[in-house]
């Protein structure tokens, strides 16, 4: 049963000063955000109160072992001003097996569906019509009892953020293929959306940076002969006319929008091979001419095309094409999102 969710609005909206038509993604935030705590084994009151730093002990475990796990989603406003979601209950599903592998209790589903939608719908001025404007979602759990033993935290917080969002990637993406640092191995953590996932890129992804990469695409960490994952997103390689992507598994994060575009190119009869992908086969194919296309997917970046890679001192560049599924795919995508096309797989899910 979801307990009435207390709301404290704010007194005074910041959104008259928020210059919509230039969003760096995720430096804005709306007026409120929704929190639970985990207190004496059970999630208590819900609250939606004004956006603000929180008061945390600093020997919360967060800070020291880093148990923390969040997920990422988008609200969408179409024509009419009614307000979607895309396939929130892969995200409900997914938080609660990162928070399974990091021994952080699950959520409750009507808690969090409650939560989301009375948010949402407080904050509707700040989700903008149009292509490619969104309101980014960030549910998050953090430990917070003020302990420093080495083990799972009896007390935590839930919490829901929103970021006006439009393009996660202002610039053109060029890639490096990881061959001395990894993202994660087996039997690790990789498949969840666990913090310290993303704080264990930064550092080689600078090194990226300075030679000029945005991204790294992570190669499996026993071997780096395999492409997994950028991190940001799931990556999709097109050899002639057909898509390739690394199958899911403990390393690699189940994304939703890779599961999407999996389904839409088998809807439009495109040949679609989810297997392991040889670094081998994929500087072969940029080789002789048949790689047309490296694209990443992902909740905040959509469809993003790779325009080119390096690996072991190599360096290519891809063709620029009329009818790239990068292309085809986002447009796909977002019609459904932005309630523009049939929904044939239900995907939508209205809040409003
Ligand atoms: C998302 O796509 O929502 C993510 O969580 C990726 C993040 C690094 C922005």
């Amino acid at each position: 049963m979801v307990k009435d969710i207390e709301i404290h609005p704010i007194k005074t909206s910041k959104i008259k000063d928020v210059d919509f038509n230039n969003l760096q993604f995720g430096r804005v935030f709306t007026d409120h955000m929704f929190e639970c705590d985990f207190i004496d084994g059970q999630w208590t009151q819900p609250r939606i109160v004004p956006y603000g730093p929180l008061t945390i002990e600093p020997s919360a475990r967060v800070f020291h072992y880093g148990q923390a796990v969040f997920e990422g989603m988008k609200a969408y406003k179409d024509d009419n001003d009614d307000i979607f979601l895309f396939r929130p209950d892969e995200n409900f599903d997914r938080i609660n097996k990162s928070a399974a592998r990091l021994a952080i209790p699950e959520f409750p589903k009507d808690f969090f569906f409650e939560g989301m939608k009375q948010l949402l719908l407080l904050e509707k001025d700040w989700i903008k019509k149009g292509w490619g404007n969104s309101l980014y979602i960030r549910p998050f759990v953090i430990a917070t009892e003020g302990a420093i033993a080495a083990s799972p935290a009896e007390e935590y917080k839930f919490m829901i953020i929103l970021s006006p969002a439009q393009a996660y990637y202002s610039q053109e993406v060029r890639v490096l293929f990881a061959e001395k640092y990894s993202r994660s191995a087996d039997g690790g953590v990789g498949f969840a959306k666990a913090a310290g996932n993303y704080a264990a890129q930064f550092y080689p992804t600078s090194l990226a940076h300075k030679k000029g990469y945005q991204q790294i695409i992570w190669t499996d960490a026993s071997t780096h002969e395999y492409l997994e994952e950028a991190g940001t997103m799931n990556i999709f390689f097109r050899i002639n006319d057909k898509l390739i992507t690394a199958p899911n598994n403990d390393r690699i994060l189940d994304g939703v929008t890779r599961k999407s575009v999996i389904q839409l190119a088998e809807d439009a009869n495109i040949d679609v091979e989810v297997r392991r992908v040889p670094v081998a086969e994929i500087k072969e194919a940029a080789r002789n001419g048949s790689l047309k296309e490296i694209f990443g997917a992902g909740t905040a970046a959509v469809i993003n095309p790779i325009l080119g890679f390096e690996h072991a001192g190599d360096v290519f560049e891809l063709p620029e094409l009329d009818d790239a599924y990068a292309s085809l795919f986002k447009e796909k995508l977002m019609n459904i999102q932005y309630n523009k096309a049939e929904d044939p797989h239900q995907w939508r899910y209205k809040v409003s």
